[in-house]
């Protein structure tokens, strides 16, 4: 009944959409109506009080923080911020996009539509020098994970704050390295190679609430709750996570860059890369089809807007 009564109220308030005026509350009062249990309230970023989110820390990594809290003690400390900045931190209405690294993105020109939002997510090392017309050249923040993170230094942009998202234990320690700017050791357990200096302040530097990772895996996605546990096929993809917490984060989710045509094997897989679609691997990790009948369901309930019609 709840969801009825705000969904009636959208309609009144946002049966005459007019582009480009932020709405506010959109895209939280469309989740609730569709996943009842949705609750705006997960801050984005960890900060000194993140023991007490419930939610979250009796679960080990990637759906929680359990066995790693002095080490986010300790990063905490040094980081001292645990928001996107006062200025965004103030907007009354937020309109993001995330902008996935499909080659769906290549030569389409979106670049400045990109650039008019008010929060830009990028993923991994996605680049941005060299593709500003058809990505955009603003990044307000970067997600990413140690073996997804650019590791050239002179790559990374400036302006944007390092998010970090933490999927296996072993990560937390990585970034405690990158954050006190330590010789980095122990770096058996990644499955690439990893990142060794990442030139950002500790200050411009966030870790990911963990809850976005298993809000998406159980209850949107629907993936195999196994005991709390990572294992097989329940790990929800950088860019579903990105999708999850802009939908607590944002009154307006916009994405693009999303999605693989199967059916063209030749296409790109990125847009800044030649490795084509069939390239593609069978994940042990992620199950992508689940989690695309979960993102076309967004798409379908106007929740969020496919601007390159990917998903
Ligand atoms: C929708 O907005 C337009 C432009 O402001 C206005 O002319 C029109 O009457 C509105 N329609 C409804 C149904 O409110
Ligand atoms: C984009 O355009 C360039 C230049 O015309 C072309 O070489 C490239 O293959 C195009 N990429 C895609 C993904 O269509
Ligand atoms: C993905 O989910 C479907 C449906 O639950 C299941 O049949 C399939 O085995 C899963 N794939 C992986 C890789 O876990």
């Amino acid at each position: 009944l709840v969801s009825c009564h705000i969904a009636a109220e959208l309609v009144y308030k946002y049966g005459n959409l007019s582009e480009g005026v932020c709405k506010p509350g959109y895209a939280a009062a469309k989740m609730t109506a569709i996943y009842p249990k949705f609750m705006k309230p997960a801050p984005m970023f960890l900060d000194r009080n993140f023991k007490r989110l419930a939610k979250v820390r009796n679960y080990l990594p990637p759906f929680g923080f359990k066995t790693q809290e002095r080490i986010i003690d300790s990063i905490l400390t040094a980081t001292k911020n645990y928001g996107l900045g006062e200025v965004l931190d103030s907007l009354g209405c937020k309109r993001c996009i995330i902008v996935g690294n499909g080659g769906i993105l290549a030569n389409k020109s979106l670049g400045s539509r990109i650039d008019d939002y008010d929060i830009v997510v990028r993923l991994n090392e996605a680049p941005v020098t060299g593709f500003g017309k058809d990505v955009g050249t603003k990044t307000t923040m970067r997600i990413t994970y140690p073996e997804g993170a650019i590791q050239k230094p002179e790559r990374y942009e400036k302006d944007s704050l390092f998010v970090f998202s933490a999927f296996k234990p072993l990560d937390f320690k990585w970034l405690r390295q990158m954050v006190f700017k330590e010789k980095l050791r122990g770096t058996e357990g990644f499955w690439k190679s990893v990142a060794h200096y990442v030139p950002r302040e500790p200050t411009e530097m966030r870790i990911l609430n963990p809850y976005f990772i298993q809000e998406a895996a159980f209850q949107f996605i629907g993936l195999p709750l196994n005991n709390g546990l990572m294992g097989k096929g329940n790990i929800p993809t950088l860019g579903t996570v990105a999708i999850t917490m802009a939908l607590h984060t944002c009154d307006e989710v916009v994405v693009a860059g999303f999605g693989y045509d199967m059916n063209m094997p030749h296409a790109p897989l990125h847009y800044y890369e030649t490795v084509k679609m069939s390239a593609i691997k069978e994940s042990w990790t992620h199950n992508i089809s689940k989690e695309k009948e979960f993102l076309r369901k967004l798409v379908k309930a106007n929740i969020i807007t496919d601007l390159t019609n990917g998903i």
